[in-house]
């Protein structure tokens, strides 16, 4: 069944005030937001408690990657902000997520936690070059079932792995798909990228969708327009 609210709008702005002229013609009962390393480094965790208070859902995704203690600490500190989401990057292993997961264990408001599979903007060739042979769907698998196997809710990848990880993992295991474009858009420097509705009848929960709605003249018609192409029919 699709959320309704699959759709993750990543906030990539250096500033508040561009985030709350955006955010507040926004109703947080349609889509979700998405707080990365561009805007966390400019305003820290200001940005984050103003969209939490607002009551939006916020997938704080600094994708952390460090030894085991200093994730698992890290983690508690992002749980902190009472988010929705929280990630990792797979690569660094199942002592390092089984400590992040473990850290959120006992937590009232738990946020998920879910880790980084290969980022979308990397292709074979990208993956060669840091030494990983072969097609990115199988690394992509491989790192799921790693993830699946520490205890974490769900992984990032991209939504043209989705089929294929819909067969290994379990039904419940949250598909987080960033790489998304609309038909026309400019791809910038993601490569493995899919339309919206397409990348949800492949098997993704929740769809990361960032400059293509930041960067156009007017981001609610195109939050609409993703929208309604979800609708079923
Ligand atoms: O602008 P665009 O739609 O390409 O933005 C995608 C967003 O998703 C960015 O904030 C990027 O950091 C994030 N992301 C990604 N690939 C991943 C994980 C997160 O593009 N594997």
């Amino acid at each position: 069944m699709v959320d309704n609210k699959a759709l993750i709008v990543a906030l990539d702005f250096d500033d508040l005030d561009n985030v709350l002229r955006l955010t507040d013609r926004l109703d947080p009962s349609i889509c979700r937001l998405k707080v990365g390393k561009q805007l966390f480094t400019r305003t820290g965790p200001m940005a984050v408690e103003r969209l939490v208070d607002r009551g939006f859902d916020v997938f704080l995704d600094l994708k952390f990657h460090d030894i085991p203690n200093t994730v698992a600490n890290a983690v508690s500190a992002a749980a902190d902000l009472g988010v929705w989401m929280i990630n990792v990057h797979a690569v660094g292993g199942s002592s390092m997520m089984k400590a992040a997961h473990e850290a959120l264990a006992g937590r009232q408001n738990k946020p998920l936690l879910t880790a980084v599979t290969v980022l979308t903007s990397m292709a074979e060739a990208d993956l060669a070059e840091v030494g990983f042979q072969g097609p990115a769907l199988s690394r992509v698998v491989e790192l799921a079932k790693l993830t699946e196997r520490a205890g974490l809710d769900g992984v990032v990848c991209s939504a043209r792995e989705a089929v294929e990880l819909r067969k290994v993992v379990d039904p419940a295991f949250i598909l987080v798909t960033p790489g998304i474009r609309l038909k026309g858009d400019s791809v910038g420097d993601q490569k493995r990228v899919v339309e919206p509705a397409a990348a949800i009848a492949a098997g993704a929960d929740y769809l990361v969708v960032g400059r293509s709605i930041t960067t156009a003249a007017d981001p609610v018609r195109v939050i609409k327009r993703i929208l309604s192409s979800l609708e079923p029919g």
